[in-house]
């Protein structure tokens, strides 16, 4: 009878399991999918940056220490062991909104957190506040997160937010005001700054004054000597987001926000980026292509999709991407 019983629920989970198996049901899948596969494009992602930071010359050895401008993009969690990198234009305000709703004192929905509170909250700690020893301990520790965007779109997304709308004046007037002084033949034009003065602005600046909102990625986080747990995408903010909040098991009930700052305006994409693209000059684009060389090899995008004329940015494409000795074929695929 007992034996019966038995021999009976085996053939039942046998069959449950070929029918998964034919006809791929969605719970098989998921049950083994999602995990598996972000975690082969994670592991892909950070072995990229590893090559490349090798191959470049970009990671220190053992004697690293981490610059204070660094520490200060990091955002620490304790009860979650979480750390975060700051990299504007990324969905950052929505990543320090999570900082904060994982904080069990804060008991509000994401959209009571309003975008200028976010940013200077007495709540949020940077890494910099410790001292080094302490520092040191949480990066061994804590799962480091960042997420990168292609890095033109992010640099139009910085373009349209900071310099076609007037509320934060600090960039809309005074930063606007210098841009003018320096880049505009016709000092009587009352014209916002445009995308292409912008452009060579960012172009002829020093490096380490570059603003955060377009300083590289790279030179925000330091991916090569920070060892990151997690490199999320802009591009795949979905799933990246929900595997960074299940690796540091955060609450289930918590999402990424996806709150836009300018809520009646498209997010910055493929569309509006390449009609800003098409306005400059191809050596322009060229030296802009050039200040980011780092990012596109270490994140794996590629110039070749901003503009339509493709014979033109293939050889730009070439040519920025010849600084890592990865073969060019394997990124332009
Ligand atoms: C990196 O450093 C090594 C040894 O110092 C040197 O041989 C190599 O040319 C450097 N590579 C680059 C891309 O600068
Ligand atoms: C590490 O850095 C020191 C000092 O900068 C240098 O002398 C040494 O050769 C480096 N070691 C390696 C393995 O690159
Ligand atoms: C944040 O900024 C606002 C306006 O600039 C200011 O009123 C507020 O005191 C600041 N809060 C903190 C915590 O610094
Ligand atoms: C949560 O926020 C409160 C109030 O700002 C703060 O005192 C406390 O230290 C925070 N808890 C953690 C774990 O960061
Ligand atoms: C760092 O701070 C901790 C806690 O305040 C303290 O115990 C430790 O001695 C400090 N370490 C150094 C090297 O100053
Ligand atoms: C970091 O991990 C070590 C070893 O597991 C542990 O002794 C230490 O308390 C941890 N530190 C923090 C800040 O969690
Ligand atoms: C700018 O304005 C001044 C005075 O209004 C005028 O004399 C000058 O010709 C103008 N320059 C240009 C380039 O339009």
């Amino acid at each position: 009878m007992g034996r019966r019983m038995h021999r009976k629920l085996f053939c039942f989970l046998i069959l449950c399991c070929l029918y998964g198996l034919f006809f791929n049901t969605q719970w098989i899948k998921d049950l083994f999918k999602d995990h598996n596969q972000n975690s082969v494009t994670q592991t892909h992602r950070k072995n990229i940056i590893k090559l490349v930071c090798q191959q470049n010359n970009l990671t220190f050895n053992s004697s690293y220490i981490i610059s204070s401008f660094v520490s200060k993009q990091l955002y620490v969690e304790h009860s979650y062991k979480f750390i975060y990198c700051e990299v504007p234009k990324v969905g950052c305000t929505n990543w320090k909104r999570i900082i904060l709703l994982l904080n069990k004192t804060f008991d509000v929905s994401p959209e009571d957190l309003k975008h200028f509170d976010v940013h200077n909250h007495s709540s949020l700690v940077r890494l910099s506040t410790y001292n080094y020893s302490q520092q040191m301990e949480m990066l061994q520790n804590y799962t480091k997160v960042m997420f990168v965007r292609d890095p033109l779109h992010r640099l139009v997304s910085a373009y349209r937010d900071k310099f076609l709308h007037e509320e934060d004046t600090y960039y809309s007037k005074t930063f606007a005001d210098q841009i003018k002084a320096k880049m505009r033949k016709n000092k009587n034009s009352s014209q916002k700054v445009t995308f292409e003065e912008f452009a060579r602005f960012v172009i002829q600046e020093k490096a380490r004054y570059r603003d955060t909102h377009w300083k590289p990625m790279h030179a925000l986080c330091d991916p090569c000597n920070i060892q990151y747990d997690i490199v999320g995408k802009f591009e795949t903010m979905k799933e990246d987001s929900d595997f960074v909040l299940k690796t540091i098991k955060a609450p289930k009930h918590l999402q990424y926000p996806n709150i836009k700052h300018y809520p009646n305006e498209s997010r910055t994409n493929e569309e509006i980026s390449i009609k800003y693209f098409n306005s400059l000059p191809p050596k322009v684009l060229e030296d802009l292509i050039n200040v980011y060389r780092e990012d596109f090899s270490l994140f794996q995008y590629l110039p070749v999709n901003h503009t339509k004329n493709t014979k033109n940015t293939r050889e730009i494409s070439k040519s920025a991407l010849s600084f890592t000795s990865l073969s060019s074929s394997s990124f332009l695929k």
